[in-house]
């Protein structure tokens, strides 16, 4: 099916300046703003597009008006797009925008999409570092003033029923050819798309029983820079939702707010990457939220 990635997400906000002055400071760069919303592109050419909760032409979602109202995925290529119109078409309604972008429903109820991807490779060099006789940053003192931004769209996380969750699972693996990548049996399944090796661009959790958006991640370089982003969020008066910590499945580094426009956003670092050769582990009880956590 060729999905890659997360194209762009789509928001409802019951107060467009409210979310627009969070994603502002949470180091997104606005491309377009008007009085009915603002886009955001990632570096990697990804988008957050911010409207008008109560505009009608914004997909509606399970959970309220509120919240994330759509996730559409990045496509490899027109052929594969057409191939996931077909598949999908068997048993929904599928929708086709003038742009080519596909619009559909997950059996959960949350709006999906689907267009040919525009990647744009973002350049950005890894972090330098000392360590022992392995030295990348020399006559070069850290900057720990500078305003870290984030590079991409990582992961989008939902709440699910709980009563056909590994059904619900098993259409995104078996129609869109996602690959399960760590599944713990009391809590859901993390998923990664066809074109990344990211441990997950989907968790599916089903512990909370409903249908309800959670989070989407952004990557940054490193830990450094979820340290300064989390700190210019909490000056600009945001709240944290958690303190920062190192999941256990996924391996990841997080710091996660709290939206003005439902949900919350997490600054994440140094996630597994999982090849073909990755045996996923199932897990009866989830191992646990993080490996270590700030107090
Ligand atoms: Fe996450």
């Amino acid at each position: 099916m060729g999905i890659q990635r997360i194209e762009s997400l789509v928001f409802g906000a019951d107060n467009i300046a409210d979310a627009t002055r969070y994603f502002d400071d949470w180091g997104l760069e606005a491309t377009k703003r008007s009085e009915s919303g603002t886009t955001y592109t990632l570096p990697e050419n990804q988008t957050i597009v911010i409207g008008d909760a109560n505009d009608d032409r914004l997909p509606s979602a399970p959970d309220g008006k509120n919240t994330l109202r759509e996730t559409i995925w990045g496509v490899d290529s027109q052929p594969n797009l057409d191939a996931i119109r077909v598949e999908l078409s068997k048993d929904r309604d599928v929708a086709t925008d003038n742009d080519g972008t596909l619009h559909a429903r997950d059996d959960a109820g949350f709006a999906i999409g689907f267009r040919v991807w525009d990647h744009i490779p973002a350049g950005i060099d890894a972090p330098l570092i000392n360590m022992n006789d392995r030295n990348t940053r020399l006559n070069e003192p850290v900057d720990g003033d500078r305003r870290a931004r984030p590079i991409r769209i990582g992961h989008v996380v939902f709440h699910v029923p709980a009563d056909d969750w590994k059904g619900l699972s098993a259409f995104y693996q078996d129609r869109l050819k996602f690959r399960l990548s760590e599944r713990a049996e009391d809590t859901g399944d993390f998923m990664r798309c066809e074109g990344s090796q990211d441990h997950h661009n989907l968790f599916l959790a089903h512990r909370m029983n409903r249908a309800q958006f959670n989070h989407i991640a952004f990557e940054v370089r490193d830990f450094d820079e979820i340290m300064l982003c989390g700190a210019h969020m909490k000056a600009q008066g945001w709240e944290p939702a958690t303190k920062p910590g190192r999941h256990i499945m996924g391996s990841n580094m997080f710091w996660y707010f709290s939206t003005p426009c439902g949900g919350r956003t997490e600054y994440f670092a140094d996630m597994d990457r999982l090849t073909e050769d990755w045996k996923p582990p199932v897990w009866d009880e989830n191992p646990g939220y993080a490996m270590w956590i700030m107090e």
